[in-house]
């Protein structure tokens, strides 16, 4: 049982759980470019933790670099327009890309990012996604580095928040927003 859970979380996937699988996923990632230098992409503010495991675990020389994005405002479906809050501070020309996703919902967010990454000329771009809910999916991504599939429900924890809660829970668990307190 973790330390710190609310009520209204569900646990979903524990802490070991998510370890070991994001050991198996920075394996591949450092097989797979091996002999070249990577630049991560974290995309804030949902996947800092994920990132912040998951480049630990690469065995390859890395850079981290963060983009800020917005499509959820304080609700729990998206809203469909994606936001850039915060942009890159250094160029990625010439660079191989691994952007970091903490889910992958209705694709609209990760395709739009894919968009703006590629007309800034990186030699590659690759995606890692700690979640893929395929029932809400409305533009299909390709996803090259995959931690977990899930049901149509919303999680919260490792990162992910509702009306920026609960981004510290250190596991992943399904949210009753109904059940959410106000303070
Ligand atoms: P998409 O554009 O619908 O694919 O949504 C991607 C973004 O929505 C993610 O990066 C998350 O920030 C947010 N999101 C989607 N599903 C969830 C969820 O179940 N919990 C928390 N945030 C979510």
């Amino acid at each position: 049982m973790p330390a710190f859970s609310p009520p209204e979380v569900k646990p979903l996937i524990g802490a070991d759980e998510l370890a070991r699988r994001i050991a198996e996923l920075a394996a591949q990632i450092t097989e797979d470019y091996a002999g070249r230098s990577l630049v991560l992409l974290c995309v804030l503010k949902g996947s800092f933790v994920f990132a912040a495991d998951l480049a630990r675990s690469i065995s390859l020389p890395v850079r981290c670099e963060f983009l800020g994005v917005r499509s959820y405002g304080d609700d729990t479906k998206s809203s469909g327009v994606v936001q850039i809050t915060q942009d890159l501070t250094r160029p990625v020309e010439g660079d191989h890309i691994l952007i970091v996703e903490d889910i992958v919902d209705t694709g609209l967010t990760l395709s739009y990012l894919r968009e703006q990454i590629r007309s800034r000329n990186p030699a590659s771009i690759k995606v890692a996604a700690l979640l893929h809910k395929p029932a809400r999916m409305q533009r299909k991504v390709e996803i090259d580095y995959l931690g977990f599939t899930i049901e149509d429900v919303f999680v919260v924890g490792y990162g992910l928040d509702y009306a920026e809660r609960y981004r510290n829970l250190p596991f992943l668990g399904v949210l009753d927003p109904t059940a959410v307190p106000s303070s």
